[in-house]
């Protein structure tokens, strides 16, 4: 195979919708940061984009839930999440926004091009529609039954509980995510991609050409999708949140975020080129450029199917592979923030890389676990004792330990300068070393080239592993010992530390793509520059100039405690369980975010309010949450019946005044007639408050 001439590496785009946790980290960004940091080093043409995606029903939901508009929350959320990915050493080369206009022109342009070659279809069908917000009920805006797995807070596009994608008909009991209402049907027309027409080229593509490339997970999906039948897919919606469609008359009508969300790869390379003065073109057009798509399972169909189609008929390059990783679970259960069974990115940095000096080492022990447990063919575990297993026997005690012994000897033992080696007295475990240092190399690359993180990872721990045998068996702290008596020492103490300090360079250069903000510390430790960490340098055993002083060793990594995992764990349970009593008073809000629909000033005017005055209440018996109240209208006194027992106790009623609704025909409640309604007020946590007169008003007086 040639050497592509240029890469372009994407991740993911993440909805700007809240705070993404460790599960995303490991699937879609830590993976993609690795490949391009190795390619990086192999000094070859790469561009990485990632960005906010900020379209779709997730938005608008999640400003719903914040009582905030769905600007604010892109505003909100789009810097959080790309700092976070700075803090855990995610190098970008720009993360874009798909609000941002360019994305919006590059989106349409696409649109129109497909649109005006007549490989879109316009089609009218029954959509379900929410009478009370006037909406039609797309994707999260619609909830109901899974029929795969009987979840019974499954979206219309993805059951959250099992990941089967869905179409809001398939459904059971559906009911409107904005008003609790159940739909009805209404019709309505949208443009559609018929992937249907296009199964010969999946087949031939994915499942020929690329059945031995690909993971076995996406050509398994993509197999699946085409051998059950292509269907033509809606790439327009009808919604106030998202891209306009570039057709006159097409009012009120956007483009489906699953259509503009992967074009804000497009969409950012031309901004990443516009800030550098390059040409964005050769990245999307040329065959000789790899495009890799990295990203998690539930996003497979988007880009091993309909993105690929989509770049096909526009007359783009497809990608070269679509490495995409099974789920990681975390402690036993399915990872997920809205369950509260999660790990936030941004709760990770706070708790262990802010709170210490030098904390940015915790960030690498981040991304040695996750990729050690990567789940590259099926899902993995996340767990909070393997977390502090992996760091404290695998970083500390192999990586970091031999560095450091390597360090602390040559400045004991060698004036902390670089020894010469003695050639005439090389041995058979200096070959062997030396051997084992460029076979990891190539190991590396070939995994690395392969998208086998997980194992690339472990051959270079494993070449510390073998370094600190090679020094177990140097021992060159019992030889100096014997110096006194046996001077010709010097050399073999010489010759076993200069191998350890270049092994020491190689590890540098090896685990940088893994590890950064230890490869720069080693770096700094060393005192060279940033150009030894070039690929073409693992394997050499010269790196290092003879007699050159080298730093004091700083530790590489720290001891993770008990005490610091137990508290991890308590707080996960604490969050899980505040977030499940948050979600039953969200539950009520949501529907209270939503306004009731329009009426006219004739249906105002039907209701006739008074100020009345409570002048007895008492509990009614077997209902907790009834009170019989007597209320003084004025002209006549009345008795209502109402649901305030959980709030208030009887006697605390008896003189207030109340807002009372009197022309409400009676009804009967435990067996007692209720003559009208009083009316109070409800915050946020559920609590219920009396309208405040300002002193005393007559009983009977009308509010209009
Ligand atoms: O699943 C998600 O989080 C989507 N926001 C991923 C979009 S990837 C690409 F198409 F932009
Ligand atoms: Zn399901």
């Amino acid at each position: 195979m040639t050497t592509p001439k240029r890469y372009l590496v994407t991740s993911a785009l993440p909805y700007a919708n809240g705070l993404k946790h460790i599960g995303h980290l490991a699937g879609a960004y830590i993976p993609a940061d690795i490949y391009v940091r190795y390619l990086k080093a192999q000094l070859r043409d790469v561009v990485f984009v990632c960005g906010s995606d900020e379209h779709g029903t997730a938005i608008p939901i999640q400003a719903m839930k914040e009582g905030t508009t769905a600007q604010a929350i892109i505003d909100k959320y789009h810097p959080i999440i790309e700092q976070n990915f700075k803090d855990l050493g995610i190098h970008f080369d720009i993360y874009h926004r798909t609000s941002s206009p360019l994305h919006h022109e590059t989106a349409q342009e696409f649109f129109t091009v497909l649109n005006d070659n007549g490989d879109l279809e316009i089609k009218t069908s029954e959509q379900y529609f929410d009478e009370a917000t006037q909406t039609f009920l797309a994707d999260r805006f619609i909830k109901g039954t899974c029929p795969n797995c009987s979840y019974d807070n499954a979206f219309g596009d993805q059951c959250e509980k099992c990941g089967k994608s869905l179409s809001p008909d398939e459904l059971i009991n559906p009911v409107s995510t904005l008003s609790g209402n159940v739909p009805v049907k209404k019709e309505t027309s949208h443009w559609y991609l018929p992937l249907n027409k296009h199964e010969d080229f999946l087949r031939e593509w994915v499942l020929k050409e690329h059945k031995n490339d690909w993971r076995v997970n996406v050509v398994g999906q993509v197999k699946s999708w085409v051998d059950g039948g292509l269907q033509p897919r809606a790439v327009t919606r009808d919604l106030d949140w998202g891209i306009q469609v570039p057709v006159k008359n097409a009012v009120g009508k956007v483009l489906y975020v699953w259509f503009d969300a992967p074009i804000g790869y497009i969409s950012a390379t031309k901004q990443w080129a516009l800030n550098h003065g390059k040409d964005w073109k050769p990245y999307w057009y040329e065959n000789d450029t790899q495009l890799v798509h990295f990203i998690g399972k539930d996003n497979i169909v988007f880009h091993a199917i309909i993105f690929p189609v989509m770049l096909k008929l526009h007359g783009n390059i497809l990608p070269a592979n679509v490495p995409s990783n099974e789920f990681m679970n975390l402690e036993g259960d399915k990872m997920s923030t809205s369950r509260g069974w999660s790990i936030e990115m941004d709760d990770y940095i706070n708790d262990w890389i802010k709170k210490e000096n030098g904390g940015e080492s915790m960030a690498d022990v981040l991304r040695y676990y996750l990729t050690a447990i990567a789940p590259e063919t099926k899902d993995s575990e996340f767990t909070w004792k393997g977390f502090q297993d992996a760091c404290n026997s695998e970083l500390v005690s192999v990586f970091g330990n031999y560095v450091n012994r390597t360090f602390v000897l040559m400045h004991k033992l060698c004036n902390g300068k670089v020894p010469p080696f003695h050639n005439d007295l090389i041995d058979d475990l200096d070959k062997q070393l030396i051997q084992d240092i460029g076979n990891t190399k190539l190991k590396v690359e070939t995994l690395l080239e392969g998208y086998k993180f997980r194992e690339a990872q472990f051959e270079v721990i494993d070449l510390a592993r073998k370094a600190n045998q090679y020094m177990q068996k140097k021992e060159p702290w019992i030889l100096a010992k014997h110096l006194p008596e046996s001077p010709s020492n010097q050399h073999l103490i010489d010759n076993a530390l200069h191998l350890c300090l270049q092994l020491t360079a190689n590890l540098a250069i090896l685990i940088n793509p893994f590890l950064p903000f230890t490869a720069k510390k080693m770096l700094h430790m060393m005192k060279v520059v940033e150009k030894l960490l070039e690929w073409q340098n693992a394997g050499r055993v010269d790196l290092l100039k003879v007699e050159y002083s080298l730093r004091e060793p700083q530790l590489l990594f720290r001891k993770i405690e008990d005490e610091e995992i137990a508290h991890q764990l308590e707080k996960l349970t604490i969050k899980k369980v505040q977030v499940e009593e948050n979600k039953s008073v969200e539950v009520e809000q949501e529907s209270k975010n939503v306004l009731k629909p329009e009426i006219v000033f004739d249906d105002f005017g039907k209701i006739d309010l008074r100020i009345g005055t409570i002048t007895a209440a008492e509990k009614v018996e077997k209902a907790d949450k009834l009170l019989k109240l007597e209320v003084d209208l004025g002209f006549e006194k009345r008795t209502i019946v109402s649901g305030i027992a959980m709030h208030f106790k009887p006697e605390e009623l008896v003189g207030q005044q109340v807002t009372v609704v009197c022309n409400l025909a009676p009804r009967k409640m435990r067996g007692i007639e209720s003559n009208g309604m009083i009316l109070l007020a409800e915050d946020k946590s559920g609590k219920l408050h009396f309208l405040h007169t300002n002193g005393m008003i007559d009983a009977g007086s009308t509010i209009s």
